[in-house]
């Protein structure tokens, strides 16, 4: 066969295989989802509209958040159909219902009996016995080892001399560099806390092929779902393979020499359940990989954020760094206590305010796992809900002028609690927040007593994904306080 025949055969497989696509995508609106929006039994779906076949309206989605106006996805709907907080939808290819208020994100994410995770691909690349996959008992169990490694006081104390120990170093390597690109800096320094804290290892040329790997896996975490060389998918696959072996070796190295690292691996290779046995190395390895997935990117992006919004407000910095004057005063050159975080009261209001505008986690993933009704509407089994976080975050009948950095609105006893949700909530609230927390505050005072730095593109355009970043990574001067 010549090359054009061939050609031909291709553009014609394509074009039936299209054309399918399409029919069975119109077929289901017709005769499933529009059916059930007229439902005779009263209970309907709520308002909204599954968009094009196959592709839903995931161009309107798209182009609100490429537009750097992600908000207005919601304000046209609650525009169209009312401020109920419950509206169809069809992204990512699947059905869905968007839950935009406190009361709706409230009643998807405590109700984890209903609504189970969301993410299709993600057990297949996270593997199977993360506990971002599971569910019911094991999820709890494996939840409570996680916390009493990473955000228990005793795990935080253990955590604190190393975190301090990235900071120093990093801080004064960009510092060095004078002219640095804040999204990559955030990036590394947060693996080399992740490095230090979860594995006990410190820079090195090993340590870079994992980071190596690590970014590879990040990039494909998201993408097509297509084992073929060449896509970010398949090196997604390939990256995790080769971190999965690194951890397997640090674990078999561990049980032979006996050593005791005091790290987030050891505390869980140590954690028992109630009849004495331990984590499998699959449970270990799988969650190491959601453990380094979910503290990566998240906290990267919070140092990154508050840089460039303290840079942008010099009033909020000079606060700032009054308080971490007056701590470093009082501890000199010995490192932070969990003591000395709890003096950070602005420090807290800076990060809340932060987490609240930048929404590094703007939406979240759930799958129906029965028809539910609720509210006279119908959510049915198989679709997808989207708790939409960021909605109540930019709602002025919240937080009065949404889109203003402004940290002393917390302090008002009556900015509701319910309404910001930066960890999501219920029972897959975010493990790590007080270790996100505690990482930013040391992040913070290090960088405030010590360093200056100013922004070289202040009015660089903001691409909101996945994650809100500065376009060109956020150039900036950074150099040591005179
Ligand atoms: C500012 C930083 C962070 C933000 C904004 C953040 C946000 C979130 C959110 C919204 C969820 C809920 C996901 C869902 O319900 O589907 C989550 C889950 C999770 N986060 Fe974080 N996170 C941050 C940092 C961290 C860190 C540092 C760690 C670990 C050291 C961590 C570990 C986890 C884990 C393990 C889960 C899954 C919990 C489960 O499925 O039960 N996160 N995070």
């Amino acid at each position: 066969m010549n090359v054009q025949a061939v050609a031909v055969v291709i553009a014609a497989v394509l074009g039936v295989a299209t054309l399918l696509a399409c029919t069975c995508s119109f077929l289901y609106s017709w005769f499933i989802v529009r059916p059930l929006k007229l439902h005779p039994s009263g209970q309907r779906l709520p308002p909204g509209s599954v968009g094009w076949p196959l592709f839903g309206e995931m161009r309107e989605f798209l182009q609100c958040f490429k537009n750097e106006k992600p908000d207005q996805f919601v304000k046209i709907r609650e525009k169209r159909y009312g401020t109920g907080g419950l509206y169809t939808t069809s992204m990512f290819g699947v059905p869905s219902i968007m839950a935009t208020t406190p009361d709706m994100l409230k009643f998807v994410l405590k109700r984890d009996d209903l609504f189970g995770p969301g993410w299709p691909s993600l057990s297949k690349i996270m593997g199977p016995a993360a506990v971002v996959s599971v569910t019911g008992e094991l999820h709890k169990t494996l939840r409570r080892y996680l916390f009493d490694a990473i955000a228990s006081p005793e795990g935080m104390v253990k955590a604190l001399p190393r975190l301090d120990e990235a900071m120093r170093t990093n801080l004064k390597e960009w510092a060095d560099q004078g002219n640095v690109n804040i999204r990559e800096c955030t990036r590394k320094l947060t693996f080399h806390v992740i490095a230090a804290n979860f594995l006990n290892l410190k820079p090195s040329p090993e340590l870079q092929l994992m980071e190596k790997d690590y970014i590879g896996f990040m990039i494909g975490i998201r993408a097509l779902p297509l084992y073929l060389p060449g896509t970010a998918h398949y090196t997604a696959v390939n990256c995790r393979r080769r971190l999965s072996a690194r951890f397997q070796a640090l674990i078999n190295h561990r049980r032979s020499s006996k050593e005791y690292q005091g790290d987030f691996l050891q505390s869980l290779m140590d954690a028992r359940d109630p009849d004495g046995l331990p984590l499998t190395d699959e449970q270990l390895k799988d969650n190491l990989v959601a453990l380094m997935l979910a503290g990566y990117e998240s906290s990267a992006y919070i140092m990154m954020w508050t840089l460039i919004l303290l840079a942008k407000h010099p009033q909020c910095l000079s606060k700032l760094r009054e308080e971490h004057v007056h701590i470093k005063r009082r501890i000199g050159e010995s490192q932070l206590t969990l003591e000395d975080t709890r003096d950070m009261i602005y420090t807290q209001m800076v990060i809340d305010e932060t987490l609240r505008l930048v929404n590094v986690a703007p939406m979240l993933f759930r799958t129906v796992l029965q028809d539910v009704d609720f509210n006279g509407y119908r959510i049915p089994k198989g679709w997808r809900v989207m708790p939409w976080l960021r909605a109540p975050h930019m709602d002025p009948q919240y937080f009065p002028q949404p889109e203003k950095f402004n940290p002393e609105r917390w302090n008002d006893k009556n900015v509701k609690s319910e309404a910001f949700r930066p960890f999501g909530g219920g029972a897959r609230t975010c493990v790590g927040n007080a270790f996100a927390r505690l990482q930013v505050s040391v992040f913070l005072h290090h960088v405030s007593v010590g360093y200056k730095w100013a922004l070289l593109n202040p009015d660089a355009k903001i691409d909101h994904l996945p994650h809100p970043k500065p376009v060109d990574g956020g150039p900036m001067f950074f150099s040591a306080l005179a």
